[in-house]
């Protein structure tokens, strides 16, 4: 288990931030955490950091209390840069945390290459852009080899470039089975890195219907009407039982369907000589889902 938050309360004065908050990251993974100013994801994270206290409830992160102090050899949070000194290199930050934590000089050339700050990792940090801080704080992050690292808005504030290029090392990282919890503003851009999403509303993790995110809906539009009741017979005698819906104006057929089945929908329409006008596939995103979650439609 690489955490298992249960029951947390945490009340500002009178003010219920978390309420019975519960969920668990049983297997490595990117998961993004989101809900809108103020719903708590600082507050949830610093109470996983134990950096703040919290009114009841249980914490465990890697199997140990988050208050054992053991478990930030192998945890990293990634907060703001206002840890960083502007008149030191970031070389300078890297050999810092290396020396405290006893890690081999060696990991310092590893965690440049994985932050990609080769550029400029000798430069002071007074000369860095947003981006690069980033950047910094994420090698400085990856020091001790951690198994759990928690980003509080690590996108916030970014360039485009800035935003491609971490997203990409977030990636990276989550494909080498490290597990990151990151919250974000940016819908979009979470998109990219995970479809696993925590949404944090009235204090609490919402849990949804996932299978619904694992489909995409495909909008067919035939050149010839009578094809459309061939295609019809077939999804009706389909043993996915796939539902579907017909705009007769436009000659269209719209349905979801998991990104595994989409070649025998296709594999039917070639093979009865269909004669397709155009394709339209839309994905569910994080968007899609906090809309829906949070009723704004
Ligand atoms: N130190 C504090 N004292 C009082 N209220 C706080 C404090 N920190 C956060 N809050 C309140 O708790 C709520 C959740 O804040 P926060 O965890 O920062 O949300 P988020 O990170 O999702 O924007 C907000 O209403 C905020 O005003
Ligand atoms: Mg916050």
């Amino acid at each position: 288990m690489i955490v298992d938050v249960k029951n947390l309360n945490k009340s500002y004065g009178k003010h219920k931030v978390l309420n019975d908050l519960s969920f668990k990251i049983e297997k490595p993974q990117v998961l993004a955490l989101i809900g809108p100013n103020g719903s708590g994801k600082s507050t949830l994270m610093n109470c996983m950091m134990n950096l703040i206290s919290f009114d009841s409830g249980e914490i465990e992160i890697l199997g140990k209390s988050n208050k054992d102090y053991e478990i930030f050899r192998e945890v990293s949070f990634l907060k703001d840069n206002r840890v960083l000194y502007p008149y030191l290199t970031g070389f300078d930050h890297l050999k810092y945390i290396c020396d405290i934590q006893k890690i081999p000089q060696e990991r310092i050339e590893e965690v440049i290459e994985l932050a990609d700050i080769g550029s400029f990792y000798k430069k002071i940090v007074s000369s860095y852009s947003l981006g690069m801080k980033q950047r910094l704080l994420l090698a400085m992050a990856l020091c001790n080899n951690p198994k759990l690292i928690l980003m509080d808005e690590p996108l916030n504030g970014l360039d485009t470039d800035s935003i491609f290029k971490f997203r990409d090392l977030i990636k990276n990282l989550g494909e080498n089975n490290t597990t990151i919890l990151i919250s974000s503003h940016s819908l979009n851009e979470l998109d990219y890195i995970t479809n696993d999403i925590l949404f944090l509303k009235g204090g609490s993790v919402i849990y949804e219907d996932i299978e619904i995110y694992k489909q995409t809906e495909y909008r067919i539009f035939l050149e010839n009407s009578d094809d459309m009741k061939v295609l019809q017979n077939f999804l009706d005698t389909n043993s996915e039982n796939i539902k579907y819906q017909i705009k007769e104006a436009e000659n269209s057929i719209i349905f979801n369907l998991k990104d595994s089945k989409i070649n025998q929908v296709l594999s039917f329409i070639y093979e009865n000589n269909i004669k397709i006008k155009k394709i339209l596939a839309k994905t569910y995103g994080a968007e899609d889902r906090y809309r829906k979650i949070f009723a704004l439609d």
